[in-house]
This record gives C-alpha cells, structure tokens and sequence, in this order.
C-alpha cells in the first residue's frame, strides 16, 4: 500500500540491497585480494568491478547481491549487528559467483549480465580454476570468523547447502537426457527438489548464516532457511518464464538456451501436464526433436503459453513466496529487519509479475 503511514520508514528492495552491497564491499574486495592475481583478476570480471584488461569497470555488471544481503538481514533479524554476518555474507557471495562461473561451462551459456561469460573471455580451464579459487577461498573466510563454536557451526551449513547445489546441478544436468513423457520423464517432485537444491539451498543457507553468526538459537535458523528455500524457488520459477521469454537486453543472459538444452524447466513441465490439444502438440514436438533453431524454439515457447505453463509457473512462484514470507511471519524476528525482508522478498519474486 504505498504511501500510507506504516510504510513512510520501509526502504525499496534497491535501498536495503545497496546498503548491504555498501556494508559488505571492503571485506569482499579484501577476500579477492587474496587470491592469486590471476583467479583473482576473473573473479573481479566474474563480480562485474573489472573488464578482461583488469580495468575497473565501476558497477559496469555487478550482481544485486541478494545473497549477502540475506545474511546481514538474517542477523537483524534475530537481534545482532549486521556486522557480525559480514563473514558469511562474503562466503555466500563468493560461492554464488562461483557457481555461476562453473554454471555456465556447464549450460554452454556464452553470456552473463550481458558480457561474455568467464570461460567465454578467459577460456574453460582458466573459468573452472577461477571458481575452485572462489570456493575455498569461501570456506578459508568462514572457518576464521572469530569464536571457534560460530565458525565450526558457519563453515557446516554452508558445506550442508553446497552438498544440496552441488546435488541440484547434478540433477539438472542429468535431466537434460531424460524424456518429455512416459515413465523416465521428470516429476513435479523432481523438478522441485533440483530447483531446490541448485537455488534454494545458498538463499536459505544465506539467510541461517546470518542467524548462526548472530546467536540465534536452531528453530529461528532452521526457519529462515526454510524460509530462503522457499524464495529460491520462487526465484527459479521466474527465472525459468525468463529463460523462455525474457528479454536479453534486460536479464543480460540468452534467451531459449533451456529450450535448445531440453533442461527441464518448470514451465514446459507444467504445460505438457495440462492435456489440451496444445500440450498434446507439445508432446509431440519435443518427442520428435529438440528445439534447435530460433524458428522450433518460438514454436515450441508459443504452445507452452497455449497450453497454461507459463501461467502456472507464475501461480508456482506466488505460492513459494507467500510460503516464504508465512515462514518469516510465523518466526519472532525484530520488526525493521523482517520488513526489510518481505520487502526483498517481494521484489525478487516480482520481476514477471
Ligand atoms: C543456476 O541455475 C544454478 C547455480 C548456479 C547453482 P540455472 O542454470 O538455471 O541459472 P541461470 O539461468 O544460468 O542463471
Ligand atoms: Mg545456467
Ligand atoms: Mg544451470
């Protein structure tokens, strides 16, 4: 309800975004310096400061750093300084850009935030290398938060929620081979423990490490990694519908790579589970060939609006972000820290609907 009195105080997702970006800036630049000068000069490409020449490119295509801001709020949330988080918001940045460096090898997806992607620009050797670096750096950075107890339980849950990406990317990938329909084809259920897994897993990890390192006790972690889980899937429900009609210049990666792929998206899923005359004719198409060329991708795009995927991803994202924000409503958390959340929250589901 804009501009009634209750939400004069509340800061768009953008401000709460950026003051987190702000919060956390000094001490991921320190974790890049660290690495070794060339891993570092692609992580700083990877997080958008430089170009492939090593000149700073000042927010040329940086992230919007969801993540870390998960994990400051998570700690403002349960009571504690945003500072204390400030360890585990880096971690779960590196990570992210990590992931997204070895997701694109994996996609074969040459663009990321309308660049090249790293191993377009570096080479695939030299991508893979520069994301190993950014994960043990993560972890080396975590393992030294101070108090021995909070580093041991930080450095668990994330190695706990990279288990479940690196899960979610394995099932990702291997349902690229499975069928359309009969018995191999992907369940709802399967589709939804992959998002789970190569998405939700860090947002949920991003918001409990910030409730770890604030002191909170177990439920309120457990809670707010449901509570991230549940916008990680949210967000890959949008990011499916964007993967088929999403517009480059806007989301800066290519469009219908899942349909050329056959990744198995929710929003084809859910069309071909309709049994119109439409997801028929879908059935059909893709059992007799993959989308390779623009002309069989539009097709094919065309029929799953017919036949109500698209539709229903959306219906999908609005069910996890309001179980998301249930989840946050149901956990005593200070006021300003879970407006700001629901807020974010929000925004991040919203950019489709
Ligand atoms: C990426 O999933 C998940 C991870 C990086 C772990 P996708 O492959 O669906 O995401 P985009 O569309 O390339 O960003
Ligand atoms: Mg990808
Ligand atoms: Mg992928």
């Amino acid at each position: 309800m804009p501009g009634t009195v209750e939400d004069v105080d509340v800061p768009s997702a953008s401000d709460v975004l950026r003051r987190c970006r702000e919060l956390v800036r000094p001490a991921l630049v320190d974790a890049v310096g660290r690495l070794h000068p060339w891993t570092g000069e692609m992580a700083a490409y990877a997080l958008g400061w430089s170009d492939t020449a090593g000149t700073p490119e000042p927010g040329g295509s940086e992230g919007k750093g969801v993540r870390q801001a998960l994990a400051l709020l998570g700690a403002e949330a349960v009571g504690a300084d945003a500072a204390c988080a400030v360890p585990g918001a880096v971690a779960v940045e590196l990570v992210h850009t990590f992931s997204l460096l070895h997701d694109d090898v994996m996609d074969a997806d040459a663009l990321r935030r309308r660049r090249p992607a790293v191993w377009k620009a570096y080479g695939t050797g030299p991508a893979v290398l520069a994301g190993d670096a950014l994960l043990a750096r993560a972890v080396t950075g975590l393992a030294g938060t101070p108090g021995d107890h909070a580093a041991a339980a930080a450095v668990r849950r994330l190695c706990d929620a990279l288990n479940d990406l690196v899960a979610g990317q394995a099932e990702d990938l291997r349902f690229e081979h499975r069928p359309w329909d009969g018995p191999g084809a992907v369940g709802p259920e399967e589709y939804r423990s992959m998002a789970e897994g190569k998405t939700g897993a860090l947002l949920g990890c991003a918001l409990a490490l910030g409730a770890v390192l604030g002191g909170a006790p177990e439920p309120t972690v457990a809670a707010l990694d449901r509570a991230g889980r549940h916008l990680g899937l949210a967000f890959q429900a949008v990011d499916d519908i964007l993967g088929i009609w999403g517009d480059p210049a806007t989301t800066g990666k290519p469009v219908h790579a899942d349909l050329h792929r056959g990744k198995k998206t929710h929003p084809v899923l859910a069309a071909l589970a309709g049994g119109s005359r439409a997801a028929r004719e879908l059935g059909t198409l893709l059992a007799s060939a993959r989308p390779t060329d623009a002309a069989a991708a539009e097709r094919v795009a065309s029929l799953v609006e017919e036949a109500g995927g698209r539709a229903a991803t959306r219906g999908e994202a609005r069910r996890h972000l309001d179980a998301a924000r249930d989840a946050l409503r149901a956990t005593p958390l200070t006021r300003t820290a879970a407006r700001e959340l629901d807020v974010l929250f929000a925004g991040l589901a919203d950019r489709v609907m």
